[in-house]
Protein backbone atom coordinates (compact mmCIF):
# COMPACT_ATOMS: atom_id res chain seq x y z
CA UNK A 1 0.00 0.00 0.00
CA UNK A 2 1.19 3.16 -0.97
CA UNK A 3 1.24 6.72 1.63
CA UNK A 4 1.08 9.83 1.01
CA UNK A 5 4.12 12.13 1.80
CA UNK A 6 4.47 16.14 0.11
CA UNK A 7 7.59 14.93 -0.68
CA UNK A 8 7.08 12.31 -2.57
CA UNK A 9 3.19 11.84 -3.28
CA UNK A 10 1.85 8.76 -3.21
CA UNK A 11 4.29 6.49 -4.05
CA UNK A 12 7.75 6.28 -1.81
CA UNK A 13 9.11 4.74 -4.39
CA UNK A 14 9.59 5.05 -8.38
CA UNK A 15 7.49 2.83 -10.85
CA UNK A 16 9.40 -0.69 -10.50
CA UNK A 17 10.06 -0.41 -14.17
CA UNK A 18 12.48 2.24 -13.88
CA UNK A 19 14.00 0.82 -10.86
CA UNK A 20 15.57 -2.23 -13.40
CA UNK A 21 16.30 0.44 -15.65
CA UNK A 22 18.66 1.64 -12.97
CA UNK A 23 19.77 -1.50 -11.80
CA UNK A 24 21.28 -2.28 -15.16
CA UNK A 25 22.93 0.71 -16.87
CA UNK A 26 24.34 3.10 -14.42
CA UNK A 27 22.60 6.18 -14.45
CA UNK A 28 24.29 9.79 -13.11
CA UNK A 29 22.47 12.98 -12.54
CA UNK A 30 23.55 17.02 -13.37
CA UNK A 31 21.60 19.08 -11.98
CA UNK A 32 22.08 22.81 -13.18
CA UNK A 33 22.27 25.43 -10.24
CA UNK A 34 25.01 28.08 -11.45
CA UNK A 35 22.57 30.59 -12.66
CA UNK A 36 21.86 33.83 -11.39
CA UNK A 37 18.84 34.37 -11.66
CA UNK A 38 18.96 37.67 -12.60
CA UNK A 39 15.18 38.13 -13.98
CA UNK A 40 14.86 37.85 -10.23
CA UNK A 41 16.89 41.11 -9.40
CA UNK A 42 18.23 40.08 -6.04
CA UNK A 43 21.50 39.27 -4.56
CA UNK A 44 20.70 35.70 -3.68
CA UNK A 45 20.93 32.80 -5.57
CA UNK A 46 17.49 31.82 -7.14
CA UNK A 47 17.82 28.37 -6.36
CA UNK A 48 17.62 28.98 -2.97
CA UNK A 49 14.34 30.42 -3.19
CA UNK A 50 12.02 28.32 -1.08
CA UNK A 51 8.94 26.92 -2.55
CA UNK A 52 6.47 25.40 0.72
CA UNK A 53 9.29 26.26 3.00
CA UNK A 54 12.10 24.50 0.89
CA UNK A 55 14.57 25.85 -1.03
CA UNK A 56 13.91 24.98 -5.07
CA UNK A 57 17.02 23.17 -5.42
CA UNK A 58 16.52 20.91 -2.43
CA UNK A 59 13.13 19.81 -4.30
CA UNK A 60 14.74 18.85 -7.75
CA UNK A 61 17.49 16.86 -5.86
CA UNK A 62 14.94 14.98 -3.91
CA UNK A 63 12.76 14.21 -6.91
CA UNK A 64 16.17 13.05 -8.57
CA UNK A 65 16.82 10.96 -5.80
CA UNK A 66 13.56 9.54 -5.33
CA UNK A 67 13.74 8.49 -8.68
CA UNK A 68 16.15 6.16 -8.27
CA UNK A 69 19.52 8.56 -8.94
CA UNK A 70 22.21 8.46 -6.41
CA UNK A 71 24.97 9.41 -8.37
CA UNK A 72 24.11 13.61 -8.71
CA UNK A 73 26.36 16.11 -9.49
CA UNK A 74 24.95 19.44 -9.23
CA UNK A 75 26.41 22.65 -11.30
CA UNK A 76 27.08 25.55 -8.73
CA UNK A 77 28.41 29.04 -9.40
CA UNK A 78 26.60 32.17 -8.29
CA UNK A 79 26.35 31.98 -4.37
CA UNK A 80 28.07 28.42 -4.71
CA UNK A 81 29.02 28.08 -1.03
CA UNK A 82 25.45 28.59 0.14
CA UNK A 83 23.63 26.44 -2.52
CA UNK A 84 26.03 23.77 -1.72
CA UNK A 85 25.40 24.17 2.03
CA UNK A 86 22.00 22.70 0.90
CA UNK A 87 22.94 19.75 -0.65
CA UNK A 88 22.44 16.52 0.58
CA UNK A 89 25.58 14.33 1.70
CA UNK A 90 27.19 12.35 -1.34
CA UNK A 91 25.70 15.06 -3.69
CA UNK A 92 28.92 16.30 -5.99
CA UNK A 93 29.24 19.98 -6.38
CA UNK A 94 31.19 21.30 -9.40
CA UNK A 95 31.80 25.34 -9.56
CA UNK A 96 31.16 27.22 -13.01
CA UNK A 97 33.13 30.06 -12.15
CA UNK A 98 31.28 32.13 -15.10
CA UNK A 99 28.04 31.34 -16.19
CA UNK A 100 28.69 30.78 -20.06
CA UNK A 101 25.76 28.85 -20.66
CA UNK A 102 23.97 25.57 -19.58
CA UNK A 103 26.03 24.01 -21.87
CA UNK A 104 28.78 25.23 -20.76
CA UNK A 105 27.67 24.35 -17.61
CA UNK A 106 27.08 20.61 -18.62
CA UNK A 107 30.36 21.10 -19.72
CA UNK A 108 32.24 21.54 -16.32
CA UNK A 109 29.23 18.49 -14.69
CA UNK A 110 30.98 16.51 -17.36
CA UNK A 111 34.57 17.02 -17.24
CA UNK A 112 34.38 16.41 -13.47
CA UNK A 113 32.01 13.42 -13.48
CA UNK A 114 35.59 11.07 -15.22
CA UNK A 115 34.37 8.28 -17.64
CA UNK A 116 30.63 8.21 -19.07
CA UNK A 117 31.05 5.85 -21.46
CA UNK A 118 28.18 3.46 -20.97
CA UNK A 119 26.65 5.27 -18.67
CA UNK A 120 23.41 7.29 -18.91
CA UNK A 121 22.65 10.87 -17.70
CA UNK A 122 19.89 12.54 -16.48
CA UNK A 123 19.94 15.91 -16.82
CA UNK A 124 17.64 18.52 -14.97
CA UNK A 125 17.64 22.31 -14.31
CA UNK A 126 17.73 23.22 -10.44
CA UNK A 127 15.06 25.84 -11.31
CA UNK A 128 11.91 23.69 -11.25
CA UNK A 129 10.98 21.94 -8.28
CA UNK A 130 7.60 20.95 -9.29
CA UNK A 131 8.54 17.85 -11.51
CA UNK A 132 8.13 14.70 -9.45
CA UNK A 133 10.24 11.81 -9.34
CA UNK A 134 7.78 9.54 -11.07
CA UNK A 135 8.22 11.79 -14.21
CA UNK A 136 12.52 11.40 -13.99
CA UNK A 137 11.75 7.56 -13.69
CA UNK A 138 9.50 7.30 -17.00
CA UNK A 139 11.74 9.82 -18.96
CA UNK A 140 14.82 7.37 -18.11
CA UNK A 141 12.46 4.32 -18.89
CA UNK A 142 11.28 5.85 -21.79
CA UNK A 143 15.04 6.15 -22.89
CA UNK A 144 16.24 2.93 -22.24
CA UNK A 145 13.00 1.74 -24.43
CA UNK A 146 13.91 3.44 -27.17
CA UNK A 147 17.21 3.13 -29.47
CA UNK A 148 18.12 7.01 -28.93
CA UNK A 149 20.98 8.72 -27.68
CA UNK A 150 18.99 11.65 -26.28
CA UNK A 151 15.83 11.70 -24.85
CA UNK A 152 14.66 15.04 -24.62
CA UNK A 153 11.37 15.70 -22.07
CA UNK A 154 9.03 17.94 -23.65
CA UNK A 155 5.13 19.04 -22.98
CA UNK A 156 3.08 21.73 -24.73
CA UNK A 157 2.51 25.10 -23.00
CA UNK A 158 -0.37 27.09 -22.97
CA UNK A 159 2.35 29.96 -23.16
CA UNK A 160 5.34 29.12 -24.41
CA UNK A 161 6.63 32.49 -24.16
CA UNK A 162 10.69 32.03 -23.13
CA UNK A 163 10.43 28.43 -23.54
CA UNK A 164 13.33 26.82 -26.05
CA UNK A 165 10.79 24.99 -28.94
CA UNK A 166 10.92 21.79 -29.77
CA UNK A 167 11.41 21.58 -33.73
CA UNK A 168 10.21 18.33 -35.57
CA UNK A 169 11.10 17.16 -38.87
CA UNK A 170 9.06 14.62 -39.95
CA UNK A 171 7.58 13.55 -36.51
CA UNK A 172 11.55 13.44 -35.14
CA UNK A 173 13.23 15.67 -32.81
CA UNK A 174 15.48 17.97 -35.13
CA UNK A 175 16.54 20.21 -33.01
CA UNK A 176 15.87 22.79 -30.06
CA UNK A 177 15.26 26.59 -30.59
CA UNK A 178 15.62 28.75 -28.01
CA UNK A 179 13.07 31.71 -28.69
CA UNK A 180 15.58 34.63 -28.45
CA UNK A 181 16.57 33.08 -31.72
CA UNK A 182 13.34 31.87 -33.25
CA UNK A 183 11.94 32.97 -36.19
CA UNK A 184 8.02 33.46 -36.37
CA UNK A 185 7.49 29.87 -37.89
CA UNK A 186 9.31 28.28 -34.94
CA UNK A 187 8.02 30.53 -31.80
CA UNK A 188 4.70 29.42 -32.88
CA UNK A 189 5.70 26.02 -31.72
CA UNK A 190 3.87 24.68 -28.87
CA UNK A 191 5.80 22.14 -27.81
CA UNK A 192 8.80 23.04 -25.78
CA UNK A 193 12.20 21.70 -23.80
CA UNK A 194 12.24 22.40 -20.04
CA UNK A 195 15.96 21.69 -19.27
CA UNK A 196 15.64 18.05 -18.95
CA UNK A 197 17.02 15.35 -20.95
CA UNK A 198 18.43 11.68 -20.91
CA UNK A 199 21.38 11.49 -23.29
CA UNK A 200 24.03 8.46 -23.34
CA UNK A 201 27.05 9.69 -21.46
CA UNK A 202 29.33 8.96 -24.69
CA UNK A 203 27.48 11.09 -26.91
CA UNK A 204 26.69 13.55 -24.70
CA UNK A 205 30.24 14.70 -24.17
CA UNK A 206 30.62 14.50 -28.03
CA UNK A 207 27.94 17.06 -28.40
CA UNK A 208 28.58 19.36 -25.83
CA UNK A 209 32.67 19.31 -27.66
CA UNK A 210 31.06 20.65 -30.59
CA UNK A 211 29.39 23.45 -28.64
CA UNK A 212 29.99 27.32 -30.44
CA UNK A 213 28.38 30.22 -28.79
CA UNK A 214 27.04 31.88 -31.84
CA UNK A 215 23.42 32.86 -30.73
CA UNK A 216 22.01 35.71 -29.37
CA UNK A 217 23.31 35.73 -25.85
CA UNK A 218 26.86 35.00 -26.94
CA UNK A 219 26.26 31.50 -24.64
CA UNK A 220 27.02 28.15 -24.53
CA UNK A 221 23.51 26.33 -24.91
CA UNK A 222 22.37 22.72 -23.70
CA UNK A 223 19.61 22.69 -26.41
CA UNK A 224 22.01 23.05 -28.83
CA UNK A 225 23.71 19.54 -27.95
CA UNK A 226 20.45 17.90 -29.16
CA UNK A 227 20.65 18.93 -32.36
CA UNK A 228 24.58 18.27 -32.65
CA UNK A 229 24.06 14.73 -30.93
CA UNK A 230 21.82 13.84 -34.00
CA UNK A 231 24.51 13.27 -36.00
CA UNK A 232 25.60 10.48 -33.37
CA UNK A 233 21.98 8.51 -32.93
CA UNK A 234 18.66 9.32 -32.52
CA UNK A 235 16.44 11.93 -30.67
CA UNK A 236 13.25 10.80 -29.26
CA UNK A 237 10.92 13.06 -27.53
CA UNK A 238 9.21 12.68 -24.27
CA UNK A 239 6.30 14.38 -23.70
CA UNK A 240 4.05 14.90 -20.27
CA UNK A 241 1.03 15.67 -20.36
CA UNK A 242 1.08 17.89 -17.12
CA UNK A 243 2.85 20.94 -18.08
CA UNK A 244 2.57 22.65 -14.88
CA UNK A 245 5.09 20.42 -13.52
CA UNK A 246 8.10 21.95 -15.84
CA UNK A 247 7.47 25.16 -14.57
CA UNK A 248 10.96 27.15 -14.33
CA UNK A 249 11.34 30.03 -11.75
CA UNK A 250 12.78 33.26 -13.35
CA UNK A 251 10.91 35.66 -12.05
CA UNK A 252 9.25 36.17 -8.84
CA UNK A 253 5.71 36.39 -11.21
CA UNK A 254 6.97 32.59 -11.85
CA UNK A 255 8.07 32.21 -8.24
CA UNK A 256 4.21 33.13 -6.70
CA UNK A 257 2.84 30.59 -9.67
CA UNK A 258 5.08 27.58 -8.81
CA UNK A 259 4.28 28.08 -5.13
CA UNK A 260 0.37 28.14 -5.64
CA UNK A 261 0.73 24.97 -8.01
CA UNK A 262 3.16 23.43 -5.05
CA UNK A 263 0.67 23.96 -2.16
CA UNK A 264 -2.23 23.38 -4.24
CA UNK A 265 -0.49 19.96 -4.83
CA UNK A 266 0.65 19.21 -0.78
CA UNK A 267 -2.97 20.53 0.02
CA UNK A 268 -4.67 17.89 -2.38
CA UNK A 269 -2.30 15.45 -0.50
CA UNK A 270 -3.85 16.01 2.60
CA UNK A 271 -7.28 16.15 2.00
CA UNK A 272 -7.08 12.61 0.52
CA UNK A 273 -5.44 11.68 3.62
CA UNK A 274 -8.40 12.60 5.35
CA UNK A 275 -7.50 16.35 6.20
CA UNK A 276 -10.62 18.95 6.19
CA UNK A 277 -9.51 22.28 4.82
CA UNK A 278 -12.50 24.62 4.19
CA UNK A 279 -11.22 26.84 1.29
CA UNK A 280 -7.90 25.21 0.34
CA UNK A 281 -6.76 28.00 -1.99
CA UNK A 282 -6.01 29.95 1.46
CA UNK A 283 -4.43 27.25 2.66
CA UNK A 284 -0.50 27.39 2.75
CA UNK A 285 1.20 24.16 4.62
CA UNK A 286 4.87 23.79 4.00
CA UNK A 287 6.62 20.77 3.34
CA UNK A 288 7.77 19.95 6.54
CA UNK A 289 4.41 20.00 8.52
CA UNK A 290 2.06 17.06 9.48
CA UNK A 291 -1.38 16.94 9.96
CA UNK A 292 -3.55 13.91 11.03
CA UNK A 293 -6.39 13.04 9.38
CA UNK A 294 -9.42 14.59 10.86
CA UNK A 295 -8.04 17.96 11.66
CA UNK A 296 -9.63 21.05 10.00
CA UNK A 297 -7.75 23.64 8.68
CA UNK A 298 -9.59 27.09 8.08
CA UNK A 299 -8.56 29.75 5.42
CA UNK A 300 -5.92 32.24 6.15
CA UNK A 301 -3.56 29.53 7.88
CA UNK A 302 0.16 29.64 7.43
CA UNK A 303 1.91 26.38 8.76
CA UNK A 304 5.39 26.21 8.82
CA UNK A 305 8.67 24.61 10.25
CA UNK A 306 8.81 21.53 12.34
CA UNK A 307 4.66 21.74 13.23
CA UNK A 308 1.87 19.23 13.56
CA UNK A 309 -1.94 19.64 13.45
CA UNK A 310 -3.32 16.30 15.86
CA UNK A 311 -6.92 14.47 14.58
CA UNK A 312 -10.02 16.59 15.52
CA UNK A 313 -8.12 19.87 15.85
CA UNK A 314 -9.53 23.08 14.12
CA UNK A 315 -6.92 26.16 13.49
CA UNK A 316 -7.77 29.13 12.03
CA UNK A 317 -9.15 31.04 10.29
CA UNK A 318 -6.06 33.52 9.76
CA UNK A 319 -3.39 31.94 11.94
CA UNK A 320 0.30 31.16 11.93
CA UNK A 321 1.44 28.01 13.18
CA UNK A 322 5.38 27.88 13.57
CA UNK A 323 7.42 25.00 14.66
CA UNK A 324 4.67 24.27 16.69
CA UNK A 325 2.43 21.33 17.69
CA UNK A 326 -1.69 21.53 17.91
CA UNK A 327 -2.63 18.63 20.08
CA UNK A 328 -6.29 16.54 19.63
CA UNK A 329 -9.14 18.28 19.33
CA UNK A 330 -7.57 21.85 19.86
CA UNK A 331 -8.73 25.13 18.59
CA UNK A 332 -6.62 27.96 17.86
CA UNK A 333 -8.57 31.09 15.91
CA UNK A 334 -6.95 34.54 14.27
CA UNK A 335 -3.47 33.32 16.27
CA UNK A 336 0.46 33.52 15.82
CA UNK A 337 1.83 30.52 17.32
CA UNK A 338 5.11 30.09 17.67
CA UNK A 339 7.62 26.97 18.96
CA UNK A 340 4.80 26.03 21.57
CA UNK A 341 2.73 23.07 22.73
CA UNK A 342 -0.77 23.27 22.40
CA UNK A 343 -2.52 20.32 24.56
CA UNK A 344 -5.39 18.03 23.76
CA UNK A 345 -8.76 20.35 23.58
CA UNK A 346 -7.15 23.55 24.86
CA UNK A 347 -8.13 26.70 23.23
CA UNK A 348 -6.12 29.47 22.17
CA UNK A 349 -7.50 33.09 20.76
CA UNK A 350 -8.93 34.61 18.62
CA UNK A 351 -5.81 37.03 18.68
CA UNK A 352 -3.70 35.14 21.07
CA UNK A 353 0.50 35.16 20.76
CA UNK A 354 2.23 32.15 21.93
CA UNK A 355 5.76 33.12 21.68
CA UNK A 356 8.78 30.25 22.26
CA UNK A 357 8.81 28.07 25.25
CA UNK A 358 4.97 28.08 25.69
CA UNK A 359 3.32 24.90 26.94
CA UNK A 360 -0.58 24.58 27.57
CA UNK A 361 -1.85 21.41 29.18
CA UNK A 362 -5.17 19.68 28.07
CA UNK A 363 -8.20 21.94 28.06
CA UNK A 364 -6.31 25.20 28.96
CA UNK A 365 -7.39 28.50 27.61
CA UNK A 366 -5.18 31.15 26.24
CA UNK A 367 -7.93 33.31 24.90
CA UNK A 368 -8.36 37.21 23.91
CA UNK A 369 -5.41 39.59 23.40
CA UNK A 370 -3.54 37.39 25.53
CA UNK A 371 0.47 36.39 25.12
CA UNK A 372 2.28 33.94 26.70
CA UNK A 373 5.80 33.44 26.29
CA UNK A 374 8.63 30.41 27.90
CA UNK A 375 5.23 29.60 30.34
CA UNK A 376 3.73 25.93 31.44
CA UNK A 377 0.13 25.86 31.98
CA UNK A 378 -0.93 22.97 33.57
CA UNK A 379 -3.92 20.60 32.54
CA UNK A 380 -7.65 22.94 32.96
CA UNK A 381 -5.97 26.62 33.93
CA UNK A 382 -7.31 28.99 32.09
CA UNK A 383 -5.72 33.02 30.86
CA UNK A 384 -9.45 34.25 29.02
CA UNK A 385 -8.52 37.40 29.02
CA UNK A 386 -6.11 40.39 28.27
CA UNK A 387 -2.90 39.07 29.80
CA UNK A 388 1.02 38.98 29.80
CA UNK A 389 1.96 35.71 31.20
CA UNK A 390 5.70 35.16 30.66
CA UNK A 391 8.52 33.07 32.28
CA UNK A 392 5.74 31.55 34.32
CA UNK A 393 4.50 28.30 36.06
CA UNK A 394 1.02 28.02 36.71
CA UNK A 395 -0.25 24.58 37.96
CA UNK A 396 -3.74 22.92 37.40
CA UNK A 397 -7.53 24.45 37.21
CA UNK A 398 -5.96 27.94 38.20
CA UNK A 399 -8.02 30.88 36.86
CA UNK A 400 -6.05 34.01 36.08
CA UNK A 401 -8.42 37.40 36.05
CA UNK A 402 -8.71 39.47 32.83
CA UNK A 403 -5.66 42.20 32.57
CA UNK A 404 -3.30 39.64 34.65
CA UNK A 405 0.29 40.68 34.18
CA UNK A 406 3.54 38.91 35.19
CA UNK A 407 5.83 41.12 35.21
CA UNK A 408 8.84 39.38 34.32
CA UNK A 409 11.66 42.10 33.81
CA UNK A 410 13.83 44.45 36.11
CA UNK A 411 15.21 46.23 33.41
CA UNK A 412 18.27 43.82 33.63
CA UNK A 413 16.64 39.70 34.14
CA UNK A 414 14.02 38.04 33.70
CA UNK A 415 12.53 36.59 36.69
CA UNK A 416 10.39 33.16 37.25
CA UNK A 417 6.67 33.40 38.14
CA UNK A 418 5.17 30.44 39.84
CA UNK A 419 1.36 29.92 40.66
CA UNK A 420 0.58 26.91 41.91
CA UNK A 421 -2.80 24.72 41.52
CA UNK A 422 -6.96 26.27 41.74
CA UNK A 423 -5.51 29.27 42.21
CA UNK A 424 -7.37 32.45 41.64
CA UNK A 425 -5.89 35.59 40.35
CA UNK A 426 -7.83 38.37 40.26
CA UNK A 427 -8.30 40.87 37.18
CA UNK A 428 -5.50 43.37 36.78
CA UNK A 429 -3.75 41.75 38.94
CA UNK A 430 0.34 42.61 38.84
CA UNK A 431 2.63 39.36 40.01
CA UNK A 432 6.23 41.38 40.49
CA UNK A 433 8.51 38.07 39.27
CA UNK A 434 10.10 36.36 41.21
CA UNK A 435 6.93 35.46 43.13
CA UNK A 436 5.24 32.27 44.29
CA UNK A 437 1.24 31.95 44.79
CA UNK A 438 1.01 28.90 46.39
CA UNK A 439 -2.48 26.41 45.52
CA UNK A 440 -5.42 27.52 46.55
CA UNK A 441 -4.41 31.14 46.79
CA UNK A 442 -6.45 34.02 45.74
CA UNK A 443 -5.61 37.49 44.89
CA UNK A 444 -7.52 40.52 45.11
CA UNK A 445 -8.40 42.41 41.70
CA UNK A 446 -6.07 45.20 40.73
CA UNK A 447 -3.14 43.92 43.35
CA UNK A 448 0.38 44.55 42.71
CA UNK A 449 2.02 40.79 44.43
CA UNK A 450 5.50 41.55 45.34
CA UNK A 451 5.85 38.68 47.58
CA UNK A 452 4.91 35.23 47.72
CA UNK A 453 1.33 34.54 48.67
CA UNK A 454 1.08 31.68 51.28
CA UNK A 455 -1.25 28.30 49.85
CA UNK A 456 -4.58 28.89 50.93
CA UNK A 457 -4.38 32.74 51.56
CA UNK A 458 -6.17 35.42 49.99
CA UNK A 459 -3.17 38.27 49.55
CA UNK A 460 -4.71 41.98 48.68
CA UNK A 461 -2.87 44.90 47.78
CA UNK A 462 -4.56 48.05 47.24
CA UNK A 463 -5.88 51.32 49.30
CA UNK A 464 -8.71 51.02 51.49
CA UNK A 465 -12.22 52.33 49.80
CA UNK A 466 -13.14 55.82 50.75
CA UNK A 467 -16.91 57.33 50.39
CA UNK A 468 -17.64 60.93 50.57
CA UNK A 469 -21.30 60.97 50.38
CA UNK A 470 -23.06 64.05 48.73
CA UNK A 471 -20.10 65.10 46.60
CA UNK A 472 -21.69 65.55 43.70
CA UNK A 473 -24.28 67.38 44.78
CA UNK A 474 -21.71 69.80 46.51
CA UNK A 475 -19.37 69.40 43.30
CA UNK A 476 -22.20 70.61 41.23
CA UNK A 477 -22.81 73.54 43.26
CA UNK A 478 -18.85 74.56 43.31
CA UNK A 479 -18.85 74.22 39.61
CA UNK A 480 -22.79 76.80 39.53
CA UNK A 481 -21.12 79.26 42.06
CA UNK A 482 -17.83 80.00 39.41
CA UNK A 483 -19.62 80.44 36.92
CA UNK A 484 -21.63 83.33 38.54
C1 LIG B 1 16.48 27.04 -20.38
C2 LIG B 1 16.57 26.36 -21.74
C3 LIG B 1 15.22 26.40 -22.43
C4 LIG B 1 14.14 25.81 -21.52
C5 LIG B 1 14.15 26.54 -20.19
C6 LIG B 1 13.15 25.99 -19.21
C7 LIG B 1 18.83 26.65 -22.60
C8 LIG B 1 19.72 27.42 -23.48
N1 LIG B 1 17.56 27.03 -22.53
O1 LIG B 1 16.21 28.43 -20.57
O2 LIG B 1 15.28 25.69 -23.65
O3 LIG B 1 12.89 25.92 -22.16
O4 LIG B 1 15.45 26.44 -19.59
O5 LIG B 1 13.54 24.77 -18.68
O6 LIG B 1 19.27 25.68 -22.02
N2 LIG B 1 22.49 27.51 -15.48
C9 LIG B 1 23.76 27.18 -15.12
N3 LIG B 1 24.82 27.81 -15.73
C10 LIG B 1 24.65 28.73 -16.69
C11 LIG B 1 23.34 29.07 -17.08
C12 LIG B 1 22.28 28.44 -16.45
O7 LIG B 1 23.97 26.35 -14.24
O8 LIG B 1 25.67 29.23 -17.19
C13 LIG B 1 21.36 26.85 -14.81
C14 LIG B 1 20.44 27.83 -14.09
O9 LIG B 1 20.84 28.01 -12.75
C15 LIG B 1 19.08 27.17 -14.21
C16 LIG B 1 19.19 26.31 -15.45
O10 LIG B 1 20.56 26.20 -15.75
O11 LIG B 1 18.79 26.36 -13.09
C17 LIG B 1 18.46 26.92 -16.62
O12 LIG B 1 19.01 28.22 -16.87
P1 LIG B 1 18.09 29.48 -17.17
O13 LIG B 1 18.92 30.66 -17.33
O14 LIG B 1 16.96 29.53 -16.22
O15 LIG B 1 17.56 29.04 -18.62
P2 LIG B 1 16.25 29.49 -19.36
O16 LIG B 1 16.44 30.82 -19.94
O17 LIG B 1 15.09 29.31 -18.48
CA1 LIG C 1 14.82 28.59 -16.30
Amino acid sequence: MGFWSPKYGFESCPPSQSLEVIETVSVRAIVLAAGKGTRMRSTAPKVLNEVAGRPIISWVVDAVRTAGVADLTVVVGHGAEAVSEVLPAGARSVVQEKQRGTGHAAQVATAAMGDLTGDVVLIVPGDSPLFRSETFAALLSAHAANDAACTVLTTRMPDPAGYGRVVREDGEVARIVEERDADAAARAIDEVAVSTYAFDGEALVAALGRLTAENDQGEFYLTDAVGLVGGLGMVAGFEIADHAEALGVNSHDQLATVEAAMRARINRGWMTAGVRMVDPDRVYVDASVTLEAGATIYPGVHLSGASRVAAGAVVGPDTFVIDSTIGRSARVWYSVVRGSEVGEYAEVGPYASLRPGTVLGAGTKAGTFVEVKASTIGRGSKVPHLSYIGDATIGEDSNIGAGTITCNYDGFRKHHTTIGSRVFIGSDTMLVAPVEIGDDAITGAGSVITRDVSPGALAVERSPQQEIPGYAERRARKADSEGE
